[in-house]
């Protein structure tokens, strides 16, 4: 493992002063007040019980937290519930039929206006096209869907039969799909014929055709939507989605599962080539789902209308738009296309339109808009808005201020939410109306939660200090293993600092002198693009699965707006690189080629911004590459101390073939 040095900028970041009490009167209607930090402290099992009754129960646990099998735990043991019934049949059983779920805005323009009660009857009649398929309660369902009303309504049935879900997301190519069926052995996908990005339909279905191809596929019946309209082509494992699912009943009984039930997998990247199949469960995870949405961003059920502009295919999606948002009656916005489509303002667009008061975005994003120009939201009224969230990466505070002032119009908390893929919702962030927040800063722990930042020994730092982020207590919503790899959790997450039995997330972090947090990113080899995680091993193993490379080495640089950027050094295999050395245009050739295959093994957000041909690659004595060296070069800065390199003349060459264009 290799530890990155903080962010060069870390200094400026911690001389931060400015804070930013909650706006006058937002406090006093707050749903959540500073009292509810010492109530959690004084118990935390009891505040999350108080929690977990949100949620209706068939069945009342009978402990809260079972860890005498740690670092595995269950949460509310003995209990029973139905996470669909939770999102979606007790508001309508509770009069609220009527309340818009979800406004779906898809990119063409096209709308549609989905209540509690027509959000029932589609997934009950969803669930029943499942059932015919001959699914039962454990098998698993890949979803590859773009952000179409079909993706909640297919998650939503799958958690109402107990099917755990894969979702894939729809940007992922043909292999990564592949591999996470066969990880799962998922035995149903579903997808659609395409999916509209930036104004035109690029092709889906067709990645699943390969999925699925081998004779040794798991999977036996591939359901299909019919969103674009686009040509494709047809096996007898297909069904339309509209054959299946449109003639079913709206009726469907459904059945309480153990709080421990798998609620769904989803794949995240590690440090390895290999992804990780983060596995949540029920009862614990819809609790911290639902509870934070409702605390962190204030939400009022009745009069807000929340928009989490994430993909359904990240952690984000699962949580903040389809389980916390529906377990809590919210109204929300889902819009299928990109920002710019067909214009700027697209977002402030839909944000007028629909009156959205809580928006929730990633801060590569808000970047983007920055370089957009302030006049576009200008133009725009945004008197919606009560509260902005951001989520993904660290925000840097230039970002921070733009966003609170351009889009915020110095009014609306900024809630800067930390949290991962394995610890299943919001971990650390301000809370909107007690919390003076700091621009760049997620400040605290929530209520009931309990983080820490410990150096290399494991020992607590104070206020000032830094070092690695780690979670010291459990927590409901917390992943429960790693899918058909039980050893790789306990080896991943709780070996670093097994001596005290803490949770190790990978991220530095830093305490300022008043004790808020500072989160510095990854301290692994993973990096961080637009909020996506992507490991370098897994874009090395990609390029080395290409007939020309020898041998790869990947780092993330750091990228003004995608907060990093992946650069690759490539050494070629003798005819290559011999091909490449007499001839100009074949190394240009070659390198679009390379990213090119990046992109249909792993998926177009994996594809390098730059890769470098090399002839040699910078290694300790021991053999192992020095990615700091190759940051530094990727990052244009002085290459410093290179005494331990096996040979340092290598960084010469490296920086010297590079000046020269080779
Ligand atoms: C990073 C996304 C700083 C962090 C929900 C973490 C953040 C990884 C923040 C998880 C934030 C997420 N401030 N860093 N507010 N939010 N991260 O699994 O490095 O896609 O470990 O979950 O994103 O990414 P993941």
């Amino acid at each position: 493992m290799t530890t990155s040095e903080p962010a060069a900028t870390l200094d400026n970041l911690l001389a931060e002063d400015r804070t930013f009490p909650p706006p006058d009167g937002f406090a006093a209607t707050a749903n959540v007040t500073a009292e509810a930090y010492r109530r959690a402290t004084e118990d935390p099992e009891a505040y999350w019980a108080e929690q977990a009754r949100r949620l209706s129960w068939a069945t009342e646990w009978t402990d809260v937290l079972d860890w005498t099998d740690a670092p595995h735990a269950r949460w509310f043991v003995g209990g029973e519930l139905n996470v669909a019934y939770n999102c979606v049949d007790r508001h309508v059983e509770s009069g609220n039929g009527e309340r818009v779920a979800i406004h779906w805005e898809g990119e063409p323009g096209d709308t549609r206006t989905i209540t509690y009660a027509q959000l029932q009857d589609e997934v009950c009649r969803t669930a029943n096209a499942l059932t015919s398929l001959g699914l039962q309660a454990g098998d698993r369902v890949a979803i590859y869907l773009p952000m179409v009303p079909e993706a909640v309504f297919a998650m939503l049935a799958c958690a109402r039969l107990g099917l755990p879900h894969s979702v894939v997301f729809g940007g992922f190519s043909a292999e990564a799909l592949r591999t996470r069926i066969a990880d799962a052995q998922a035995q149903v996908v579903i997808t659609a014929d395409g999916q509209y990005r930036r104004g035109s339909a690029a092709p889906l279905k067709s990645a699943v055709d390969e999925a699925v191809a081998d004779r040794d596929s798991p999977v036996r019946s591939v359901v299909v939507v019919r969103r674009t309209g686009i040509d494709v082509s047809w096996t007898d494992k297909d069904v339309w989605w509209h054959d299946l699912v449109d003639g079913q009943s709206t009726e469907h009984t459904l059945q309480a599962f153990p709080s421990e039930h798998p609620l769904f997998i989803l794949y995240t990247s590690g440090t390895t080539g290999k992804p990780k199949g983060i596995l949540h469960t029920s009862g614990g995870y819809l609790t911290q789902a639902a509870y934070t949405h409702w605390a962190v961003f204030d939400l009022k059920p009745e009069t807000d209308v929340y928009w989490c502009t994430a993909d359904i295919g990240w952690v984000t999606g699962h949580s903040y738009i389809v389980y916390g948002p529906l377990a809590n009656g919210a109204t929300e916005v889902i819009y299928e296309g990109t920002p710019n489509t067909p214009h700027e303002g697209r977002h402030w667009d839909i944000v007028d339109k629909y009156g959205v008061s809580i928006y929730y975005t990633a801060p590569t994003l808000i970047r983007t808009f920055m370089k957009w120009g302030s006049e576009i939201p200008g133009r725009y009224r945004l008197d919606s808005l009560r509260v902005l969230g951001s989520v993904g990466e660290p925000i840097n505070p230039e970002a921070w201020m733009w966003y609170r002032q351009t889009i915020g119009r110095d009014r609306c908390p900024i809630v800067d939410t930390w949290w991962q893929t394995e610890t299943g919702a919001i971990m650390i962030s301000p809370l909107p109306g007690v919390t003076a927040t700091k621009p760049g800063s997620a400040m605290t722990p929530l209520p009931g939660i309990s983080a820490a930042v410990v150096n290399d020994d494991g020992v607590r730092v104070g206020p000032g200090g830094g070092g690695y982020l780690v979670l010291d207590r459990p927590w409901p919503g917390m992943l429960r293993t790693i899918w058909g790899d039980d050893q790789r959790f306990v080896d991943t997450y709780w070996s670093r600092f097994a001596a005290q039995g803490y949770y190790f997330a990978g991220d530095g972090a830093k305490y300022d002198t008043d004790g808020a947090l500072w989160l510095l990113g990854r301290v692994d080899d993973v990096m961080n693009v637009s909020g996506h995680r992507i490991s370098t091993t897994e874009v090395e193993s990609a390029l080395v699965a290409h007939p020309s490379v020898a041998e790869a080495a990947v780092v993330g640089a750091s990228d003004e707006m995608t907060g990093q950027g992946i650069v690759a050094f490539v050494i070629l295999r003798g005819d290559a690189a011999a091909k490449v050395q007499t001839d100009g245009q074949s190394g240009a050739d070659l390198v679009s080629e390379l990213r090119k295959h990046v992109g249909t093994q792993i998926g177009p957000i994996a594809r390098p911004r730059q890769i470098m041909i090399v002839q040699e690659l910078p290694k300790t004595r021991s053999g192992k590459i020095m990615r700091r060296l190759l940051r530094d070069v990727a990052e244009h800065r002085d290459l410093g101390d290179v005494t331990t390199l096996q040979d340092s003349s290598v960084m010469e060459l490296i920086t010297t073939g590079l000046a020269s264009g080779k």
